[in-house]
């Protein structure tokens, strides 16, 4: 599998990312478990703001000095969010923070929010990149995710994005009900003319307490067997390297150079302050790496920041064991691997070459020129036990 042709950034010129949650969406999708939520309603968005911007001074005080490479707006649905809101909430990360001139600033939308007027609000509130959640190329699958958006929606906001910046990607998700390989690879060609340098590719996930879960459980929603998935996986991947966007992580393709850096501050295990409801923050204070997180539900974030100035619930130091295990939980999700020497760093302890060695036999990884160790295209689909194996 290609690797990342960027080589990892220094410890202190390593990457800092703002992530901002909105938690609304207008409708749930049946097989979605992230922190989003429908409010008939509608909320009050004034009063969110104010919470948001609370809340960044919070993050601002306890982590000062940072140079922002990247913000990433996610939910949710943020392409809910007034373009106002936006420029406020980023207005005021340049306040607390630095703010490179070439920072990263993504923002996620639901085809069906997506006008041109909206996008060109985001853009003049300083968004420059957009991720949009298309899901799939087809009407009945799209009813069937219980998407708002018809294909051709979906295509269209597609090119509203393509006038309105100059990088933005889209996801699908595949292995859904029914789905051929031959469908898939039809769908996934037809998604690739209309790509530019980025594609999220994500294959259909089974999540608790979702109203798929049940589905499935009743056998009345049926997704295609390991061995099909592995198949579909298989091709994604000979596709996309084929069309020029080769994984740079699991599930993420891109025009190398062109990968998402802020989700490679997470990858690459760096810094990056959590603002929202349910947001997970990482911030290293007085040397020490601190998880952070915020109340999920969001009136209650919401009235927690009204009267601490934060919605902060949990703010763990890590040991080491911890720092290092995450590194590479995370760190191996990425074809550009990790480098041993900072794992050592970490964990106080090198990882064992008995069981690299063991690993590399069975052709599950390799090290790389640059020393790096890394998953190989066929220890990806096992990259979970690869971790648990490097880990233990
Ligand atoms: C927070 S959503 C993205 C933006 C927006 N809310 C939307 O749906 O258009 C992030 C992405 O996660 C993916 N996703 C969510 N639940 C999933 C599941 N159960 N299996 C696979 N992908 C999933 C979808 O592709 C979705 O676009
Ligand atoms: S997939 Fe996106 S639009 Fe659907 S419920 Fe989840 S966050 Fe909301």
């Amino acid at each position: 599998m290609p690797v990342l042709a960027r080589a990892q950034p220094a410890e202190d010129d390593a990457g800092f990312g703002v992530y901002v949650h909105w938690p609304f969406c207008a409708s749930k999708c049946p097989y979605c478990d992230f922190n989003s939520h429908v409010r008939a309603g509608g909320i009050d968005e004034p009063r969110y703001l104010r919470a948001y911007l609370s809340e960044l001074a919070h993050w601002a005080a306890l982590a000062p000095g940072r140079r922002v490479t990247s913000v990433f707006f996610g939910g949710g649905t943020p392409s809910l969010m007034a373009a106002d809101t936006v420029g406020a909430i980023l207005d005021a990360i340049g306040n607390a923070w630095s703010v490179g001139a070439d920072a990263e600033i993504t923002l996620e939308a639901n085809p069906s929010s997506v006008e041109a007027a909206r996008f060109r609000g985001y853009r003049a509130a300083g968004v420059n990149r957009v991720s949009l959640g298309v899901q799939a190329l087809d009407d009945a699958s799209l009813k069937e995710l219980g998407r708002l958006h018809t294909a051709q929606e979906a295509l269209d906001a597609v090119a509203i994005a393509r006038r309105s910046f100059e990088r933005y990607s889209f996801d699908l998700i595949y292995a859904r009900p029914r789905q051929t390989p031959q469908e898939w690879e039809a769908e996934l060609k037809r998604a690739i003319t209309e790509a530019a340098e980025h594609l999220s590719l994500y294959q259909l996930t089974i999540e608790p307490e979702t109203p798929f879960h049940a589905l499935h459980k009743s056998g009345k929603l049926v997704i295609p067997d390991d061995d099909t998935g592995r198949t579909l996986y298989d091709l994604t991947q000979e596709i996309c390297s084929n069309a020029g966007l080769p994984a740079y992580e699991v599930s993420n393709h891109a025009r190398p150079g062109a990968e998402c850096r802020h989700n490679l501050v997470y990858w690459r295990a760096h810094e990056y302050a959590g603002v929202g409801p349910g947001a997970h923050g990482r911030l290293d204070i007085d040397g020490r790496r601190r998880a952070t997180m915020t109340e999920k539900r969001p009136e209650a974030w919401l009235m927690r920041v009204e009267s601490l100035g934060h919605g902060q619930i949990t703010d763990d130091l890590l040991t080491a064991e911890e720092r290092s295990d995450e590194f590479l939980l995370m760190g191996l999700r990425l074809t550009e691997g990790i480098d041993p020497v900072r794992y050592r760093a970490l964990a106080g302890r090198s990882l064992d070459p008995d069981r690299i060695a063991t690993l590399a036999a069975q052709g599950f990884v390799e090290s790389g020129g640059d020393g790096f160790l890394r998953v190989t295209s066929a220890g990806f689909p096992i990259l979970d036990a690869v971790v648990a194996d490097l880990a233990a």
